[in-house]
């Protein structure tokens, strides 16, 4: 399978305002942030280098298909979700560019050896929505390619987290990366939002975030990373396909920090010494 062969607005303020500065280059554009109560949040196109630790994982056909964080010279991690029908073995993973299609003698492209998806993912519905890509060769880093390391500990409400990831805004070209700022949303708001609309139970591997009432911001990305501070917190997973004011769930990184560390300490290396693909990938 996988292996290689809104409540209304007004229930939290939203106080960021996020803009772009327009200068002669595009590369100058810098994200400006302010605390303003009742501002709305707008994405930008992402300032160059603003996410070296970002992966655009791509089907046969070079199509971006969905964002990944390098967790190390060869591990990226992902939504499970993003692999769930991938043949893997034709999949591609561009390290190193903000723009998709660009060319720069730092970007590279890696296969996949394999996947390891989290043994319990989609069990309960949408729940545990995180695997770990391991790739065919080491991860060369530069400049515009680093890793990232993982938060190991769960935000509290009102955290914020820059979320960057392409393919979300309508009728703009998909090949720039965009980011855009958001707050965690406390937990028991998020279960009583989530509780009477969609039949999937949210916990404590979810993260609830705030969406800007934006029609024009649709979320057709999955894995896009939510970063706080210089930690990875989440990856996108699901929700209102367009931006209703409505939340959106992420994976939380911390309540996988084991599974993440277990897999990239315990196993590099060892599939071909021990079968643990054959094993994994049969749970
Ligand atoms: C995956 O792609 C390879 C190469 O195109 C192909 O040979 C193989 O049959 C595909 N596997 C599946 C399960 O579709």
């Amino acid at each position: 399978m996988f292996a290689a062969t809104k409540t209304s607005g007004t229930l939290w303020l939203l106080l960021i305002c996020l803009t772009a500065q327009s200068t002669s280059s595009r590369h100058r554009r810098k994200l400006h942030l302010r605390a303003e109560p009742d501002s709305s949040i707008g994405d930008v196109i992402a300032p160059r280098n603003l996410s070296p630790f970002q992966v655009s994982i791509q089907n046969a056909h070079k199509k971006h298909k969905c964002s990944g964080a390098i967790l190390s010279k060869d591990w990226i991690v992902t939504t499970a979700h993003c692999m769930k029908r991938a043949n893997v073995s034709t999949y591609r993973i561009v390290t190193g560019t903000q723009t998709l299609g660009a060319t720069d003698a730092r970007i590279a492209v890696y296969k996949i050896e394999y996947v390891i998806p989290h043994p319990h993912f989609d069990k309960p519905k949408k729940s545990n929505d995180i695997a770990l890509i391991r790739t065919h060769k080491s991860i060369e880093f530069n400049s515009l390619v680093k890793e990232i390391k993982c938060l190991g500990s769960p935000l509290p409400r009102d955290s914020l987290v820059m979320h960057t990831g392409w393919s979300w805004r309508k009728g703009v070209a998909e090949k720039e990366m965009r980011g855009v700022y958001h707050r965690v949303i406390p937990y028991a708001l998020c279960l009583s939002y989530f509780e009477s609309r969609v039949r999937n139970p949210i916990g404590p591997g979810h993260m609830c975030l705030n969406l800007p009432r934006d029609k024009d911001y649709c979320l057709r990305e999955t894995g896009g990373l939510l970063v706080h501070k210089t930690k990875l917190a989440g990856l996108s997973s699901f929700g209102a396909p367009c931006a209703s004011g409505e939340p959106f769930i992420a994976t939380r990184i911390s309540f996988y920090y084991d599974f993440i560390r277990t897999i990239m300490r315990g196993c590099v290396r060892c599939k071909q010494e021990f079968g643990f693909q054959a094993r994994f990938f049969d749970l």
